[in-house]
């Protein structure tokens, strides 16, 4: 088993790094605060090749592996989650799910222009009534024989107002049950599309997230991602590559709260030392370090199951249930190493924590990722 990291990983992690602490650190409370979508550093990003890192060049792609886009997503999420969640879906949902399902049509004329960044994906797939039972899809697609008719409304859709691609999950059989769902690609322009509100979220406030409501949506046949009936299973496939980046960006925050809690250990004195000096510190950081390097290494260990052709089913739950579960806490302790500090919001520490919570939620709870495992493990 080799750990070390290839010196282009290394170069594709520095500069997200650089990014992100010399860009993304200048206006992110503002952006928090204020719920303002980042668009000139999406733009920048997809400069840098990070919209669609693991798209083939051929397609607009960068051609990186999926432990660089791990590296990247980590040294991103450290300062701004929600930077890295616009990023995540759009690479690992939109573009993943393009690149290998899509037909080659489909390919030129949707994946090309979101693997550059010239446009947002977004992945349509949760419903006021089907959250963490994805299979109970109430949005239909009527098959209208050239075309088929979109009606319904989805919830919580990241980047529902800057994406201009979207994929949408919907029901066609009903009577065939999850195996009659599809996946469409579906222009935002269309008409009968709506948008809710901007939702006012507690964490990853600058990334929108709003409901979509269709009402009568044509939908040319040639839209579909596969067979007929193929969309729940690409929805499953797309979202155990896309638990992915959501486990990279979880641990991102917590090692974001790691090294601003060092750092502050380091320079804040009580009891006559710095507080790094008391062991009371000092082992929350040593506890808080082994649950980082925990969580980073189920997530390049799925990532390299995953650039192998391996399967990542549950591999890619441990890791999103672990590095989400381990976020929620190390960023909590961040908060209790800083004090009052921690709890005001010039430390960042407090936003960190709130974004952690969200990793718990989307793109599948913590509990959903333990039926994943669970089912798995008593399968034996
Ligand atoms: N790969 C391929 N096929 C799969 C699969 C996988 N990973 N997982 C399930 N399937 C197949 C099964 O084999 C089965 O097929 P057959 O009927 O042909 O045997 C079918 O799908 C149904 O599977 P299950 O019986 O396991 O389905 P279930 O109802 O028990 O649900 C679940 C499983 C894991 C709970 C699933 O519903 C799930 O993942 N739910 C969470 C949904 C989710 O992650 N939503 C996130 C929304 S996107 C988002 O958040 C993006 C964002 O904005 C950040």
């Amino acid at each position: 088993m080799n750990f070390e990291f290839t010196e282009e990983q290394l170069m594709i992690k520095q500069a997200a790094r650089d990014y992100a602490q010399r860009e993304l650190l200048l206006d992110v409370l503002e952006r928090d605060e204020k719920g303002i979508f980042p668009e000139k550093h999406i733009k920048n990003l997809a400069e840098l090749g990070f919209m669609g890192m693991m798209v083939d060049p051929e397609y607009g792609g960068s051609g990186m592996d999926t432990i660089s886009y791990i590296l990247a997503m980590e040294e991103i999420s450290k300062i701004d989650a929600s930077v890295s969640v616009i990023m995540s879906v759009n690479n690992s949902l939109v573009c993943y799910g393009l690149d290998k399902f899509g037909n080659e049509e489909q390919k030129q004329k949707y994946l090309v222009p979101v693997a550059t960044g010239e446009k947002i994906g977004a992945f349509l797939l949760s419903e006021p009534e089907a959250g963490s039972d994805a299979t109970h899809q109430n949005t239909s697609a009527e098959d209208k024989g050239d075309h088929y008719l979109i009606n319904g409304t989805k919830n919580w859709i990241t980047s529902a107002n800057s994406a201009s691609v979207y994929i949408v999950i919907a029901q066609t059989h009903p009577e065939k049950k999850h195996k009659g769902i599809n996946a469409f690609i579906v222009d935002k322009d269309s008409p009968g599309i709506s948008l809710g509100p901007h939702e006012d979220k507690m964490g990853m406030r600058s990334s929108d997230t709003h409901s979509v409501m269709f009402s009568d949506v044509v939908v040319p046949k040639e839209n579909r991602i596969g067979e007929d009936g193929f969309g729940f299973k690409f929805a499953m496939k797309v979202l155990e590559a896309g638990r992915i980046g959501i486990a990279s960006q979880a641990v991102g925050l917590a090692s974001g709260a790691l090294e601003r809690a060092t750092a502050y250990s380091k320079e804040r004195k009580a009891f006559g030392t710095e507080i790094a000096n008391h062991q009371a510190i000092a082992f929350k950081l040593a506890d808080m370090a082994v649950k980082v390097e925990n969580a980073r290494n189920l997530c390049l260990k799925a990532g390299w199951l995953k650039d192998n052709h391996k399967s990542i089913t549950v591999p890619s739950a441990m890791a999103k249930q672990y590095a989400a579960d381990i976020a929620m806490e190390v960023t909590t302790e961040a908060v209790q190493i800083h004090g009052g500090y921690g709890y005001v919001k010039e430390y960042h520490v407090e936003r960190l924590m709130r974004e952690a919570k969200l990793t718990q939620i989307y793109e599948g709870t913590s509990e959903v990722q333990k039926i994943v495992i669970s089912r798995d493990v008593l399968r034996g």
